[in-house]
């Protein structure tokens, strides 16, 4: 396919993230990109993610395995930032091995990944629960506890399932401090060793042969000329660190997570592609000062189909913020971007773009703006004439109507970075490549 222009005379290593709140169309570049790459890595999160496919009009939704994984040939990667929940990551093979993908040949796990058990789960539904009307709106997935006994080095990993007496034996003490907390802080059942340490061991077996030092494997790959593909999961606003804490995911999303979540050098990383969707989504709680409430707002959520991949929850959705997109370029030192989701907004009189914010009291707000500020931050816009005109399955620059041009154009302007890629439909091919990215 000759949609994305390409000089393959030296192997190129790209990170491709989210500058938003997630579900920019990730998993649609990804797949995209693969084939001009030997291997694609997850480098954090885990089936927190929804990532979808279209290919030919089939959808596919993955989670935890990387969306280079139909590509025959092509090594999929799951990265030691990765968490893993073993139960999740079978579902999700069975189902690719249904459909006739060869996962097993493909799919490489680090053995460090944070291992999910199911008393994460039980403790992330229980402490959403007793939020309430604070709740963050997580996926209920066990990444928040999961991630928080990796850091308080009492974790388990996945390479632990391949040594049954020790796994056994620290299985043990860590669920006891798990059922601990459920039944004397939360109040909620325990659950019992034997219910996860049998399933566990049986998944080890499975996935035994998957399980490798992975830090290594991509050395190798580096070290052989492989192009290598690193793929985001949510996005900047939702990193632990930089994003709008405590409304955040527990991982690092940003680029710099690439390296750190794969043990992959900063120095051998060539290219971050930050992928924007052409208006702004949200799910789960926390500040959203470009949200809408209008018929826009509804409009969006319709054309977009904005239900989440994971939780089918409805995305909240809003006007393109290019406050936050400019920090994001920041923070991940995005080189090139994907511009995703531009026929959504086909046949709007006008398109906005939040340019700056005000406080409550209409006072300018400059500078680094706080996930608290956020809270009450009101955006000013520039309001840019819309198009009637579809631009659905565009596969040409030249194609696209004026005032779509001009939206793009004045976004690069904003951002100072280019729109390398457009994306004009969930497949494959309803895309524009306006500059080679390999
Ligand atoms: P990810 O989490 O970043 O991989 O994104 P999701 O898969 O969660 O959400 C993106 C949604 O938009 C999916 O349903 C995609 O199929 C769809 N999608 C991706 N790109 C486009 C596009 O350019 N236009 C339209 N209409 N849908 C798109
Ligand atoms: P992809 O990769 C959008 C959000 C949840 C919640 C917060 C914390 O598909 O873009 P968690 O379960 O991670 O502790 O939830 O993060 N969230 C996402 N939102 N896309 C995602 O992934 C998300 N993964 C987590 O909704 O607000
Ligand atoms: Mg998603």
């Amino acid at each position: 396919m000759a949609l994305v222009g390409w000089g393959m005379s030296k192997a190129k290593n790209v990170v491709v993230i989210g500058t938003q709140w997630g579900d920019e169309g990730k998993g649609k570049l990804v797949d995209l990109l693969t084939e001009h790459v030997g291997c694609v890595v997850r480098f954090q999160g885990g089936h927190n993610a929804g990532h979808t496919l279209v290919i030919e009009g089939k959808k596919t939704v993955l989670h935890l395995i990387p969306s280079g994984i139909l590509h025959e040939g092509v090594l999929s990667v799951i990265g030691n930032g990765v968490g893993v929940d073993p139960a999740a990551l079978m579902r999700e093979v069975d189902v690719l091995l249904e459909e006739g993908v060869d996962v097993f040949s493909r799919l490489r796990l680090s053995d460090q990944c944070p291992l999910i058990l199911p008393t994460h789960v039980m403790l992330d539904q229980a402490r959403e629960r007793e939020r309430g009307r604070e709740a963050i709106g997580t996926t209920g997935r066990g990444i928040g506890p999961a991630y928080e006994d990796k850091i308080a080095r009492r974790g388990l990993r996945l390479g632990d399932l391949l040594q049954p007496e020790r796994f056994a034996r620290e299985l043990t003490a860590l669920m006891m401090y798990h059922n601990f907390l459920l039944e004397s802080y939360h109040h909620v059942d325990v659950v019992p060793v034997e219910a996860v340490l049998e399933p566990y061991l049986a998944y080890g077996k499975r996935l035994a042969d998957s399980i490798t030092d992975t830090q290594t494997l991509l050395c190798q790959q580096r070290e052989s000329g492989t192009s290598i593909l690193f793929e985001g999961a949510q996005g900047t606003l939702l990193d632990i660190d930089c994003g709008t804490y405590p409304f955040v995911t527990s991982s690092n999303t940003t680029a710099g997570a690439a390296s750190t979540g794969t043990g992959f050098g900063p120095l051998y990383l060539d290219a971050v592609v930050g992928i924007t969707k052409a208006y702004t989504t949200r799910v789960g709680s926390g500040p959203f000062p470009t949200e809408l409430f209008d018929d826009v707002g509804a409009h969006l959520a319709k054309q977009g189909n904005e239900f989440g991949a994971t939780t089918g929850r409805p995305r909240r959705c809003g006007w393109l913020d290019a406050v936050i997109l400019k920090r994001s370029m920041a923070l991940n030192s995005v080189s090139g971007l994907c511009l995703t989701k531009l026929d959504v907004l086909d046949g709007l009189e006008e398109v906005k773009i939040c340019t700056s914010y005000v406080d409550q009291e209409g006072r300018p707000l400059s500078g680094a703006v706080s996930a608290q500020q956020l809270l009450h931050a009101q955006p000013v816009y520039e309001t840019l004439p819309g198009w009637s005109e579809s631009t659905f399955g565009v596969q040409d620059w030249d194609a696209l109507p004026a005032n779509a041009i001009a939206y793009v154009e004045r976004i690069e302007a904003l951002l100072g970075v280019p729109v390398q890629m457009l994306s004009t439909g969930p497949d494959r091919v309803e895309t524009i490549c306006r500059q080679p990215i390999f």
